[in-house]
């Protein structure tokens, strides 16, 4: 096939270097990747004068990532009442349920990376359910799309309704022929997704435990002290454990490709040991105020120098959006006297997240060589965001704006690979 050549010109932004900024810019897409990136003026006489250069409107950022997601509870996002445990079996798990089906799970799929695009995320790191087909439905999706999806079955094997049970032997098997199917095909990777501690037998565990010894290129995710009944749950489960992380460290689960989702209630020594074994916390400000789980401690993150990562946690969060994840992030730090300042959260959502995840090569800023993942940025989306942009006097001023009014409306279009995956309909 010939190579295919993409050249958009506007106003860019990353942050691989601090805030990087080209009030008129121009980005060479080539295959796909990035080739190259400049000012306009420096750049065009170089370009042949038959090429065509699309110009637009916005700011140009590097795709969104969102590193915790849980793609079947997309349609039991807002469910009303319930802390976490409840919520899980009252909403949850139910839906999950119908995830057996493989038609049903490769139509929520496509829905659900759709929304995705339409709030201008190009990566996800994502939960499907225990059965092996919702993640058939989800890779194949993703592939369609060339996206990086990261993603592996639910293991769980107690404390859940029978139809989403595994078993210690199944759940590695299953995750075996899974990881041979889907890692490294294309760009998606896969993720060994014990659900959490109360559903897994220690047996369950020992396997997850195998399964990361035969296969370290893949990732593990879980979540960790979420909720206090949570937390008080595991300690009767797993008596002899020091603690909540303690249960996940004698499986060997801890290191730099580990995600922990949530982390609100970590003692002195589980603060420690997330920093010594490199482990990455997803914080999910929505899912947190939602489920009523607590405020994650960004100031204590930032002291204990621990790998950091931003996430939605849809369903449990309430929004796709990472600019709305943003918005509430910052005033989750503000209620304990932290700061988040717009040039360190549009940092997170991008390279931030990107480097928590170990792929700062292939993506997360706009230098040439990684991956033409876009997100194109409207500022006057809305009356109010509009008026607000127009007094503000600085970029990083713009960027504060759409972390509390941007939202999906702020969305104008999504790149993934240098292919248009969404652009919204202007009336
Ligand atoms: N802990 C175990 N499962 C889940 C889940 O699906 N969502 C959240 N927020 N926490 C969990
Ligand atoms: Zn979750």
């Amino acid at each position: 096939t010939p190579s295919s050549i993409q050249i958009l010109r506007g106003e860019m932004l990353d942050f691989a270097d601090g805030l990087r900024h080209w009030p008129d810019g121009l980005l060479l897409i080539r295959n796909g990747r990035i080739e190259a990136l400049g000012h306009a003026s420096d750049l065009l006489p170089q370009i042949a004068p038959d090429q065509l250069v699309e110009s637009f409107t916005g700011l140009l950022l590097p795709g969104f990532i969102d590193t915790h997601i849980h793609y079947p509870q997309t349609g039991i996002i807002a469910s009303h009442g319930e802390q976490l445990l409840d919520w899980l079996n009252r909403y949850t798990f139910p839906r999950e349920m119908a995830f057996a089906n493989p038609q049903l799970a490769a139509e929520e799929a496509n829905f659900f990376l759709d929304q995705l695009a339409r709030n201008g995320t190009t990566t996800a790191v994502v939960y499907p359910t225990v059965h092996p087909v919702s993640v058939d439905a989800l890779c194949n999706a993703a592939q369609a799309r060339h996206q990086t999806i990261l993603t592996g079955k639910v293991m769980m094997d107690r404390f859940a309704p029978p139809e989403l049970l595994d078993t210690p032997d199944s759940a590695y098997h299953d995750s075996k022929a899974l990881i041979e199917r889907w890692h490294g095909q294309g760009r998606l990777k896969y993720v060994l997704t014990p659900r959490f501690a109360p559903t897994s037998s220690p047996e369950q565990l020992t396997r997850v435990g195998q399964l990361r010894r035969e296969h370290p290129e893949v990732y593990l995710q879980t979540h960790l002290s979420e909720n206090l009944k949570e937390v008080a749950w595991v300690k009767e489960l797993y008596p002899k454990a020091k603690d909540y992380l303690d249960v996940y460290d004698h499986y060997g689960l801890l290191g730099e490709r580990s995600l922990f989702g949530h982390c609100i209630h970590l003692s002195d020594r589980e603060w420690q040991q997330m920093a010594a074994s490199g482990s990455v916390i997803a914080f999910c400000p929505t899912s947190n105020l939602f489920l009523g789980s607590g405020l994650f401690d960004l100031e204590r993150c930032h002291r204990e120098q621990i790998r950091l990562s931003l996430a939605t946690d849809v369903g449990g969060g309430t929004s796709f959006s990472l600019l709305t994840t943003l918005g509430e992030a910052y005033k989750v730090a503000r209620l304990q006297g932290a700061d988040l300042n717009p040039q360190q959260a549009f940092y997170q959502i991008t390279l931030g997240n990107a480097r928590a995840l170990g792929l700062e090569q292939q993506i997360g800023s706009l230098e040439p060589g990684k991956y033409a993942d876009l997100v194109l940025l409207d500022t006057a989306a809305t009356p109010l965001l509009n008026k607000r942009c127009q007094l503000a006097e600085t970029l990083e001023e713009k960027l504060f704006a759409l972390m509390f009014l941007g939202g999906e409306q702020a969305i104008a279009a999504t790149w993934v690979a240098g292919q248009r995956l969404y652009a919204r309909k202007t009336v």
